[in-house]
């Protein structure tokens, strides 16, 4: 444990200016606590799904790697850390091998347990027999399916009681277990979508991509086009197959999503970034930008975040080009967008959904 664990000030550093919003949970508290209980120091130990770096702040003084899979958690912790004085280099994204075998992991679950599982299949290939695992989730998150999950992977799964609505699981006797491929094919539009376990959205493409993609509105001389948020491309795909001639950028916070685009989509004109902002982009770079923008975060819902993305979208749209977005009606976009861009239209609209149209 960090010689300094009390003194540690974890913050959020995400695109949110919401400041009720906390950097940990009461899971990640009581992972921590079990990890103290089990724990011989000098044993390798691997961190998944620690969102701003609680976890790898307190145990960064000991063998200790973080598995990550959004740049905003990278771009987190590594302030925390630095904030913190802790000197921490040992990432690693979830589809590399770690440098060594752990004997520890340590697991914020995830809301999709498609993840969760990508991360016990990484845990499977990375850790000796003998690895013990902690999971810690919110008693309200918890799911008979996670239990189902671990148990394919782990002999036992011994749930702790509840200490502030958290719970922990410690998995033991790890099985024996082939080595998954961690991807999904989606058919969609005559085309079989790649996607690795937990990208957005499990079993079929989106209702409200798909309803995007009906009423766009492309224009051959939409040259640059952005698809922000781009999951596994498919909003940038369908768009190439009217636009072959155009250059396609496409932006994820998720490493997974966008090696999962990758597979989906790639060329000359096609360039992929690990990103969760647009601040390498220049001003008056695109004619077009699409997206189906997020607003769940694991289990919260933040449209602070999006409105941030909005406004970064009208300063990198060329004067005359556009911003097109889906969203669920009671998000209400429309008036924060009128705050941002001169020209705000509804395209098309049904019970749930609405498609809106933006120009610089
Ligand atoms: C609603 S999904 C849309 C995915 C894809 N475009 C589709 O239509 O299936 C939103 C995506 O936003 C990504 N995301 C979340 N925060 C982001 C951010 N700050 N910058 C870029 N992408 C982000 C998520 O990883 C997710 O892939």
């Amino acid at each position: 444990m960090n010689s300094n664990s009390s003194n540690l000030k974890i913050k959020r550093y995400d695109l949110s200016e919401d400041k009720s919003l906390k950097a940990f949970s009461a899971a990640d508290e009581l992972t921590l606590e079990r990890f103290s209980e089990l724990s011989s120091k000098d044993k390798p130990l691997v961190i998944y799904n620690d969102r701003f770096g609680y976890l790898t702040c307190h145990l960064a003084d000991l063998k200790t790697s973080t598995v990550y899979t959004n740049k905003s958690q990278l771009s987190a912790i590594t302030s925390n850390c630095k904030a913190n004085g802790i000197n921490f280099e040992n990432y690693c994204d979830p589809l590399s091998p770690l440098a060594y075998k752990v004997d520890f992991a340590l697991l914020k679950v995830p809301k999709s347990l498609a993840l969760f599982e990508l991360y016990l299949q990484h845990i499977s290939e990375n850790s000796t027999t003998k690895v013990q695992v902690v999971i810690g989730f919110m008693t309200r998150h918890f799911s008979p399916k996670m239990i189902e999950i671990a148990e394919k992977y782990f002999e036992n799964v011994e749930q702790s009681r509840a200490v502030k609505k958290a719970r922990t699981a410690t998995l033991t006797g790890k099985k024996k277990i082939e080595k998954a491929s961690l991807i999904d094919s989606l058919e969609f539009n005559n085309y079989n979508y790649q996607q690795y376990w937990g990208v957005f959205s499990a079993k079929h493409i989106d209702y409200a991509t798909q309803y995007f993609l009906k009423h766009l509105q492309v224009d051959p001389k939409d040259q640059n086009i952005l698809d922000l948020a781009s999951g596994n491309g498919v909003i940038a795909k369908e768009i190439s197959k009217k636009l072959p001639q155009s250059t396609f950028h496409l932006v994820d916070d998720s490493y997974l999503a966008v090696e999962s685009a990758k597979l989906n989509m790639n060329g000359e004109n096609v360039q992929h970034y690990f990103e969760n902002n647009l601040s390498n982009f220049d001003k008056n770079s695109f004619n077009l930008i699409v997206s189906n923008p997020p607003f769940h975060f694991e289990h919260e819902i933040n449209i602070q975040i999006p409105i941030h993305l909005f406004k970064e979208c009208f300063r990198c749209l060329k004067p005359g080009g556009n911003l097109q977005i889906v969203a669920n009606n009671q998000l209400n976009y429309s008036s924060q967008l009128k705050n941002i861009f001169p020209k705000v239209e509804t395209v098309a609209q049904n019970e749930n959904l609405v498609v809106i149209k933006c120009e610089k």
